[in-house]
């Protein structure tokens, strides 16, 4: 069904706009990056962090992008051309942009390696209780040069065929199916793993807080990126699809559901992977392969293992999928309008780029493995850092000024559906103080300025 005033798409119904957004929110986040940043920063302190970012920062924000984008109809950019015409404030939706390009040039590679995986499921390929173990086989797998590219350009084709018919017709029908069943799964998983012997290392590991490592400044950043990350925030995902919305739908409800299934979502991958990482001995802080190499010892110790390492990776799969298609969507639709460009040709053209620009990210592992961007991370972590850990927070900085001070009180809170109700006057003034001074703290406290 088409706007028949603008021509744009919209949602078929309620269920369709939240299966989507939620669609965006969950993906290799909840699994892969969560993992890995909070074994990597230390379990306790950063897992409180991130649930205190997403409660004070990250759901007034994600209501802020769904009013713009409902109310504005239009993508990122024309969002604040068309709510705030000659301001300045379209910068912040070319950071969105461009913050889509970097997102999606590395998830997709990560995406290919979950795919390779999924493939290896079936086949019964080395990946599958081969000689050396889970860890040699990725590492052999995912610092050669051919194969992890080859896996990348397929997510990229499946992630531009689903924007080129259109996200609607794409994706609102398999979210409603696919991810219930990766959440039923994780939680199967997550009970056999606590039964592993490492359940009280891993629980007293993501429950327990080091208090001392509160005076770390890394990892509040750390905890404020991935809950960007995970809720898609920040960028302007959220305002792509919000704007294809109509206004019969309630936005405060929607926000909430979408933040607290990616929150239990994340913390039962949590579940998932810790207490076997604590069995098998692996370390919790060996990045970005962690759950690569945790979850097919989990497999491998499972008498149906194949049959769970399938499905599981499958269903990772098609949850990066759905991710990846709402970063994409966000490039095109500005492509869309700006340049006059049909869907189809902009899925193509901006999908390929996007492509090509992740090649280093995957070539970081192996044949470019010398090269460190920032501080000793590889290419690939540098683009995420740069993407998750500043993009984003000051991409939703801006957004939470936009509607905090740039646009009128009364006509936020009325596009926002809180009405005139303590509710909607604690958002503005969320939006307005607490929101933007923490993420400017975490900003100036990790360069060292306080
Ligand atoms: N939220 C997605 C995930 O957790 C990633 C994403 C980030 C999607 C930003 C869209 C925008 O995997
Ligand atoms: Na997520």
């Amino acid at each position: 069904m088409n706007d028949l005033n603008t021509g744009r798409e919209q949602w078929g119904s309620r269920l369709g706009f939240i299966l989507a957004a939620m669609g965006s929110a969950v993906g290799l986040g909840n699994i892969w990056r969560f993992a890995y940043v909070a074994g990597e920063s230390g379990g306790g302190t950063f897992l409180l962090l991130y649930i205190l970012c997403i409660i004070a920062i990250g759901i007034p924000i994600l209501m802020a992008e769904f009013t713009i984008g409902r109310r504005a109809k239009s993508d990122v950019v024309g969002s604040f051309e068309t709510l705030a015409p000659g301001t300045p404030w379209f910068v912040t939706g070319f950071l969105g942009v461009a913050s889509a390009f970097i997102i999606l040039s590395f998830y997709g590679v990560v995406a290919g390696w979950a795919f390779h995986y999924f493939i290896q499921y079936v086949l019964g390929g080395p990946a599958i209780g081969g000689e050396g173990g889970s860890e040699s086989y990725f590492i052999e797998f995912h610092t050669s040069t051919y194969s992890p590219l080859i896996w990348q350009s397929i997510f990229m084709i499946l992630t531009i065929g689903i924007v080129y018919v259109g996200v609607k017709k794409g994706i609102e029908k398999s979210n409603k199916i696919l991810m219930p069943l990766l959440a039923i799964l994780v939680i199967l998983l997550a009970g056999y793993s606590l039964t592993l012997g490492g359940a009280q290392e891993a629980l007293s590991f993501l429950f327990s807080p080091d208090w001392s490592s509160l005076r770390d400044p890394n990892v509040y950043l750390a905890a404020l990126g991935q809950a960007f990350f995970s809720l898609s925030l920040g960028m302007g995902a959220l305002i792509t699809y919000g704007s294809y919305l109509s206004s019969k739908d309630k936005l405060p409800g929607a926000a909430v559901s979408v933040v607290t299934l990616d929150t239990l979502f994340a913390i039962l991958a949590g579940l998932m992977i810790f207490p076997a990482v604590f069995a098998f001995g692996n370390a919790p802080n060996s990045g970005p392969g962690l759950v690569f190499i945790t979850l097919p010892d989990i497999f491998n110790s499972l008498s149906l293992g194949v049959v769970f390492g399938t499905l599981f990776f499958f269903l990772l799969s098609a949850a990066a999928i759905s991710s990846g298609v709402s970063l994409l969507e966000v490039a095109v639709a500005y492509f869309m309008r700006k340049f006059s460009w049909s869907r189809k040709k902009a899925a193509i053209i901006i999908g390929g780029i996007i492509f090509l620009i992740g090649i280093p990210s995957s070539l970081g592992y192996g044949a470019l493995n010398h090269v460190t961007l920032i501080g000793d991370r590889d290419i690939l972590d540098s683009m995420d850092f740069i993407a998750s850990n500043i993009f984003l927070p000051l991409g939703g900085l801006l957004i939470a000024l936009f509607v905090g001070v740039g646009w009128n009180k009364a006509e936020a809170i009325e596009a926002s559906d809180f009405g005139n109700t303590w509710i909607g006057h604690a958002w503005i003034l969320i939006l307005r103080t607490i929101a933007p001074v923490a993420i400017l703290i975490i900003f100036l406290s990790s360069i060292g300025l306080f």
